[in-house]
C-alpha cells in the first residue's frame, strides 16, 4: 500500500500522529504499507508559498490513498483567496478527480447522550451522505466580483452539473445503497436537490431517476434540500443513503454530523473512479485547541479504517480498527469533546495509545 500522509494545520499533526501510530502497529503486524509525508494548507503556504505545493500533488498522485488531517488557521484568514489553506483542499480534490465524498453519520451506542436531539430520535442512527465533490457552484465558471453598467458592484458564481458528473456519482450512490441493504430491508437512496427552483437541480433529478432504472432493488426518493434539512432534525432515521450535490452536501453533512453529537468521531472518504481515495476527518483544524493534546483523534483513526475498506478492499482490517475504537469507548475513555460525567478524560495521545493497545 502506498499512502501519502498530509497532516496540515491546527490539530492536524496531532491527530494524524495517532493514526500513524496505528498504521505502524499494523505494519509490525505484517501490513505492507509505505508511508510518505507532505505539506498542505497553511503548512504548504508556510513551507512552499502554496497551499497545495507541486510536490504534494505529485506525491498524492503517485499514492493509492491519501490521509489528510485538517487545514486552516487564523493566521491565514487575511491571505488572498488563492493562497488560503482551503484552496489546498479544493485543489487536491479536483486534481485527483475525487468526485464521490462519503460522509457517514452514525451514532455509537456509547455516545448516544452526546447528541443534542432526544435519544429515541438518534439511537441506532446510521446515515451515509454521498456528496458530489468536484462540480457545482464550488467550481463553476464564471465567478467573481464585477461592476455593472449602473456602477454597482456584484458578486456572482455559477452553478452547473453536466450529465456525466451526475451519472457517475449517482451510480456510486446506488451501489452504496445496494451494499447497505440488509437481509430484510431494501436499500434506500434519497436524492436531495432544489428542483422546484433551480434548473441545475431539475436536470439532476432527471438524470438520477434515469440511472435509478438500472437499480430496481433500490428504493429511490427525491427531496428538496430545505425539507431535507428539516427532516434531518425531525426524524433522521428515515434516511439511509442521501445523494446530493457539492454545496447542499457541504451543508447537510455538517448538520447530519451534529446529530451524532460528536463531529470528532466522523471520518470521510473522497473517491475517484478507481477507488483511489483521500481520507480525512469531517471536522476542521480547530486552531483554538491545537497543540494542547485535547483533540479527538478517533475520526482520523476511523478514516484509516475507511481507507482500508474502500481503497484497499481490506474489510478485515477496517473492522479490526472499528472494533478497537468501540473497545476504547466501552472502556470509558473519552476526549474532552465527548466527555461526560463518570467517564475517564484522556488526551489525544493517550486515546491514540489506547486504540493501538486495543488492536
Ligand atoms: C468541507 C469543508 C470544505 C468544503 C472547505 C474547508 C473548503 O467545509 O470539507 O466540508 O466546503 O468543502
Ligand atoms: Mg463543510
Amino acid at each position: 500500500m502506498k499512502i501519502a500522509v498530509l497532516p496540515g494545520d491546527g490539530i492536524g499533526p496531532e491527530i494524524v500522529a495517532q493514526a500513524a501510530k496505528l498504521m505502524e502497529a499494523l505494519r509490525r503486524d505484517g501490513l505492507k504499507a509505505e508511508i510518505e509525508y507532505a505539506h498542505i494548507g497553511g503548512a504548504g503556504y508556510d513551507t512552499a508559498g502554496d497551499p497545495l505545493p507541486e510536490a504534494t500533488l505529485r506525491l498524492a498522485k503517485e499514492s493509492e490513498a491519501v490521509l489528510l488531517g485538517a487545514v486552516g488557521g487564523y493566521q491565514y484568514d487575511t491571505l488572498a483567496r488563492p493562497l488560503r489553506p482551503e484552496q489546498g483542499l479544493l485543489r487536491i480534490r479536483k486534481g485527483l478527480g475525487l468526485f464521490a465524498n462519503l460522509r457517514p453519520a452514525m451514532v455509537y451506542p456509547e455516545l448516544v447522550n452526546a447528541s443534542s436531539l432526544k435519544q429515541e430520535l438518534v439511537s441506532g442512527l446510521d446515515i451515509m451522505i454521498l456528496r458530489e465533490l468536484t462540480g457545482d457552484i464550488y467550481f463553476g465558471q464564471p465567478r467573481g466580483i464585477r461592476t455593472l453598467d449602473n456602477g454597482e458592484r456584484q458578486g456572482f458564481d455559477t452553478m452547473h452539473y453536466s450529465e456525466s458528473e451526475i451519472r457517475r456519482v449517482a451510480h456510486v450512490g446506488f451501489r452504496i445503497a445496494m451494499k447497505r441493504a440488509g437481509k430484510n430491508s431494501q436499500g434506500r437512496l434519497c436524492s436531495v436537490d432544489k428542483a422546484n427552483v433551480l434548473d441545475t437541480s431539475m436536470f439532476w433529478r432527471e438524470i438520477v431517476t434515469e440511472v435509478g432504472k438500472e437499480y430496481p432493488a433500490v428504493a429511490l426518493s427525491h427531496m428538496y434540500v430545505d425539507n431535507a434539512a428539516m427532516q434531518l432534525v425531525r426524524a433522521p432515521k428515515q434516511f439511509d443513503v442521501i445523494l446530493t450535490g457539492n454545496i447542499f452536501g457541504d451543508i447537510l453533512s455538517d448538520e447530519a454530523s451534529m446529530l451524532t453529537g460528536s463531529i470528532g468521531m466522523l471520518p470521510s472518504a473522497s473517491l475517484d473512479e478507481n477507488n483511489k481515495g483521500l481520507y480525512e476527518p469531517c471536522h476542521g483544524s480547530a486552531p483554538d485547541i491545537a497543540g494542547r493534546d485535547m483533540a479527538n483523534p478517533l475520526a482520523t483513526i476511523l478514516s484509516v479504517a475507511m481507507m482500508m475498506r474502500y481503497t484497499f478492499g481490506r474489510e478485515d482490517i477496517a473492522q479490526r480498527i472499528e472494533a478497537a475504537v468501540r473497545k476504547v469507548l466501552q472502556q470509558g475513555l473519552r476526549t474532552a469533546d465527548i466527555h461526560e460525567p463518570g467517564m475517564q478524560k484522556v488526551g489525544t495521545a493517550a486515546m491514540g495509545d489506547a486504540v493501538v493497545a486495543a488492536i
